[in-house]
């Protein structure tokens, strides 16, 4: 799809991937709605590019039901809805030792909003025959990100989502892209742009937008900003003992290493 003149909601658009995509959607000519938690920052973000910046959680479906309506008020139609929020929490200790309210933060900010934008645009592009869902989930959601079990599982369910929207709703005329990025260097991991210099593992928030731009403008469903997931994903398909085996040796070079499964640390194991 060609993004200019089109109008565009992100989600979590004030900070990292978002607002890298925020920048480049506005550079390419499309109106860009730019919906927070922190509100404030993405009135900031929004009066730079020349959007809308509107505070929202995405856990409250009437928040996403607003800022539909309020997009539809401002600029018209919405044809590209970004579902980018999300956070990550960690594990105390073992894999089901997160407490149930973070496993619940997780699911409602991975899965449920995606599912709230999809239930608020979809009749609409259904009707036009036209629209585009970008859905963030991450390469945990095709593999697995050690130490983080309630990420894992949400970022699998978010891909199998975007999945369900691509089967039934492309004879629609609805497009659907799923993201699934390895560690990019943004405040979610507790990285700055600086820390992604020089170091082949890590991407910016800007070359991960790039990839999304590309892909969008392909309409290719997978968009996978560190190409190697692939082949990852490929050999677990192919022999899940053999790559459980390497994700236990994985875990174990990151305790023995770099001192915990740490998530600003476990790029350097890539
Ligand atoms: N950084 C990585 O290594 C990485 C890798 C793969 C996938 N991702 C995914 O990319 C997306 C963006 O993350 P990022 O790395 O840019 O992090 P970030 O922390 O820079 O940005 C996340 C944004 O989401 C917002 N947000 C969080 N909860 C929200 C809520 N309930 N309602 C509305 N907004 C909310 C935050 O305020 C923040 O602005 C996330 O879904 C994340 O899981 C990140």
């Amino acid at each position: 799809m060609d993004v200019s003149g089109k109008n565009v909601i992100i989600t979590g658009g004030a900070s990292g991937i978002g607002a890298a995509l925020a920048r480049k959607m506005g550079e390419a000519g499309a109106r860009v709605v730019v919906a927070d938690l922190d509100g404030a920052a993405a009135v900031t973000l929004a009066e730079e590019i020349g959007g809308l910046g509107l505070a929202c959680d995405v856990t409250q479906e009437a928040d996403i039901q607003a800022v539909v309506a309020a997009t539809e008020d401002r600029f018209g139609q919405v044809d590209i809805f970004v579902s980018n929020a999300g956070l990550g929490r960690g594990e105390p200790s073992h894999a089901a030792s997160a407490d149930n309210a973070v496993w619940q933060l997780q699911w409602d900010v991975h899965v449920m909003s995606h599912v709230f934008a999809a239930r608020a645009v979809l009749p609409g592009m259904i009707a036009r025959g036209d629209g585009y869902l970008v859905n963030m989930a991450s390469a945990a959601g095709l593999l697995s990100q050690i130490g983080d079990a309630a990420y894992t599982a949400t970022k699998h369910a978010a891909v199998a989502f975007a999945e369900s929207l691509a089967i039934g709703h492309f004879d629609d005329g609805v497009k659907v892209s799923v993201i699934c990025p390895q560690y990019v260097a943004t405040p979610l991991i507790g990285l700055s742009a600086e820390d992604a210099a020089n170091t082949p593992a890590l991407r910016t928030p800007e070359q991960v937008a790039q990839s999304v731009m590309q892909g969008i403008a392909e309409e290719r469903f997978m968009i996978l900003p560190h190409a190697e997931v692939a082949q990852f994903e490929q050999l677990r398909a192919t022999d899940r003992d053999r790559w459980l085996h390497g994700m236990r040796g994985l875990r174990a070079k990151a305790l023995r290493d770099l001192g915990g499964l740490k998530l600003d640390q476990f790029y350097k194991l890539m």
